[in-house]
């Protein structure tokens, strides 16, 4: 038996990310996000989704740019702070001890302790409700080198310990089920 619930976005589970925006040192912020994601390869384009409440939301609007930084293990806790506190009361930066980088294209800080920064330009922003949908074009990645095998040149997030977010709750991913097609790969005889 199945119950039927009012409509609610139960997409789960969901990316935890820490959005870096702004031009300046003083105006630097960092805020977690779900409500984020892929939605063209080429282009290569995704979204994000924020709160005109949100103090961050009046920086990215300014400047038309954000930095998605994929978050891990080793950053959860400071996932979740950025995620609890606000920029118009505490430098997250320094609090956090994280270190703003320069970003290859755009103005917006990487957060150099995450393996990942997708740097993003803003195109356009669609009022919806609750939250404003901010598409954007990736201008660039910055990848951690660390997790680059030299060999094959094949990078490894999963050796980063990404993190997830499901439900209201932080989760390390799993064990390695298959990979891309692997559902239909012949079996070796
Ligand atoms: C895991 C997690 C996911 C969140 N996702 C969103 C989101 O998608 N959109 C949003 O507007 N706020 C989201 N928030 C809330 C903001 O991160 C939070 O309000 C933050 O304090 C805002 O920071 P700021 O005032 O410095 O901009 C999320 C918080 C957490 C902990």
């Amino acid at each position: 038996m199945k119950q039927d619930w009012k409509p609610g976005t139960l997409i789960y589970p969901l990316p935890a990310a820490m959005i870096s925006c702004g031009c300046t040192a003083e105006e630097y912020n960092i805020i977690t996000l779900s409500w984020l994601g892929t939605i063209c390869t080429n282009p290569p384009m995704c979204y994000i989704s924020v709160r005109p409440e949100r103090y961050s939301y009046e920086i990215i609007k300014r400047n038309m740019e954000f930095v998605i930084n994929i978050t891990t293990q080793e950053l959860a806790y400071a996932t979740d702070w950025c995620g609890v506190k606000s920029g118009k009361d505490f430098n997250k930066f320094a609090d956090m001890g994280l270190t703003a980088g320069k970003a290859s294209i755009v103005q917006a800080p990487v957060i150099e302790e995450s393996p990942l920064n997708i740097e993003c330009r803003v195109r356009e922003i669609l009022s919806l409700g609750s939250h404003d949908m901010f598409i954007a074009d990736v201008v660039n990645v910055k990848a951690d080198e660390k997790y680059i095998n030299a060999e094959t040149g094949k990078f490894s997030l999963e050796d980063a310990n990404p993190i997830a977010y499901s439900h209201g709750q932080y989760y390390e991913l799993g064990n390695k089920i298959g990979g891309f097609g692997w559902s239909v790969k012949k079996k070796k005889s």
